[in-house]
C-alpha cells in the first residue's frame, strides 16, 4: 500500500538489535554442518514451531541454545554480513548491534572470534551497502556484576571500536542498580550507556536505569507508562525509547498488536523508535515492524516519519553524520 511505500522509502537507523536474534534457521542448520555441532532440531520447520514464547525467559531459553553453533570469526562474520544484507533492503542506513559476549565466551570461544569477525561484517557493509555501524556491548543481567567486569576487562583491546554497552537477559530480579559500579566504569571508557528497562520488569527499573546507570537511552521502556511521573520524566529528558512492536507481542508484552502503546507514546511526547530486537525469533525485519504497528494502530505519515526521524536523531552519530541522513 501507499503507506507501505512510505516506510520503505524512508531511511532510517535501526538502534535495539541483538545480531545473536537475526540467526536465521537456515542459517543455523548451516553452521551446525559446518561446525559438526548436533542441533535439538530435525528440521527447519521444527525450529519454527518452537518460536512460540509465553515470556520473555522461553524466549531467551531458546536464543541462548541457539548461540551453540556460532565458533569461529567467520560465523560471526556470517551472521552480521545476512543482517546487513537484509537491512539494506529496508533502507536502513545505519545500525547500532547489540552483541552478548558472555553467550559466547561461556562456552569457550574466545571475545575476539567474536568481535573480529562482526567488525569485518561491518566494513563490508559500509562498503557494499553504504550501510554505517556501531557495537553495543550488552552485558547479562542474570550473571554477575564481577562477571561484567571481566567481560569489560576481555573488551579493553577493542574499547576504540565500541560505541556503547547495554543491559539485558532476564530483567525481573535483575534490578539496574546490580550493574550501576560497572556502568559507571563504562562511562570512564568513554563509552555510552543503554539497559533494557520496563520490558517485563516494573517502572522502578527504569528510574534505576535513569538515575543510577545514568542511561543515554533505554531500550523498550513499555511499562514507564504505568507512571505519570515517570512518563514526564522521560518527556523532559528526551530520553529515547527503542520499542520493538513485534518483539512486544511475541514476548506477550501486549496482548495484541492492536494494543500497542506506540501512538500513545508518541502523543504524550516520548521519544520512541521503531526496532526489530530479534528479527530472526519475532517475525519480522525493520520494515515489517513500522507496517505492523502502522497498520495496527493507523499511524499518520506524519507519525511514521517522526518515528524515522527519531531513529536517526537518537542514534550514536556525531552531528553532522546524523544531518545528513535527515
Ligand atoms: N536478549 C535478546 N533479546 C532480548 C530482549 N528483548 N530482552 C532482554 N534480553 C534480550
Ligand atoms: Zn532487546
Amino acid at each position: 500500500t501507499d503507506i507501505d511505500q512510505f516506510i520503505a522509502g524512508l531511511p532510517k537507523a535501526e538502534l535495539h538489535l541483538h545480531i545473536e536474534g537475526t540467526l536465521e534457521p537456515e542459517l543455523m542448520f548451516a553452521l551446525a554442518r559446518r561446525n559438526d555441532v548436533t542441533m535439538p532440531y530435525g528440521s527447519i520447520d521444527e525450529i519454527r514451531q518452537a518460536y512460540d514464547f509465553g515470556n520473555l525467559q522461553d524466549f531467551l531459553d531458546i536464543y541462548y541454545a541457539g548461540t551453540n553453533v556460532l565458533r569461529t570469526p567467520q560465523d560471526f562474520h556470517d551472521l552480521a554480513a545476512a543482517y546487513f544484507d537484509r537491512a539494506a533492503q529496508d533502507n536502513i542506513v545505519h545500525a547500532e548491534i547489540m552483541f552478548d559476549p558472555q553467550a559466547h565466551t561461556s562456552r569457550g570461544v574466545p571475545f575476539a572470534h567474536v568481535i573480529e569477525g562482526l567488525l569485518s561484517a561491518m566494513r563490508d557493509a559500509e562498503e557494499r551497502h553504504g550501510i554505517t555501524s556501531d557495537l553495543i556491548l550488552s552485558f547479562l543481567r542474570h550473571l554477575s556484576e564481577e562477571e561484567a567486569f571481566d567481560t569489560l576487562r576481555a573488551a579493553t583491546p577493542w574499547l576504540p571500536q565500541i560505541k556503547a554497552v547495554g543491559l539485558d537477559s532476564s530483567e525481573v530480579g535483575h534490578p539496574p542498580e546490580k550493574f550501576a559500579r560497572v556502568f559507571a566504569a563504562a562511562a570512564e571508557a568513554g563509552l555510552k550507556l543503554c539497559a533494557h528497562a520496563g520490558e517485563e520488569g516494573p517502572p522502578a527499573y527504569v528510574w534505576e536505569a535513569l538515575d543510577l546507570l545514568k542511561v543515554d537511552r533505554i531500550d523498550h521502556g513499555n511499562r514507564a507508562l504505568e507512571e505519570d511521573a515517570l512518563v514526564e520524566r522521560l518527556v523532559d529528558e528526551q530520553m529515547v525509547l527503542t520499542v520493538c512492536p513485534l518483539s512486544n507481542l511475541k514476548l506477550c508484552v501486549i496482548d495484541d498488536i492492536a494494543s500497542h502503546p506506540l501512538d500513545r507514546m508518541l502523543e504524550m511526547g516520548l521519544r520512541a523508535t521503531v526496532n526489530s530486537d530479534d528479527p530472526a525469533y519475532f517475525g519480522g525485519y525493520l520494515n515489517d515492524n513500522y507496517r505492523a504497528v502502522t497498520a495496527a494502530r493507523s499511524l499518520s505519515r506524519e507519525q511514521v516519519a517522526l518515528l524515522a526521524r527519531n531513529s536517526i536523531t537518537g542514534s550514536f552519530l556525531p552531528q553532522q553524520a546524523k544531518d545528513a541522513h535527515l
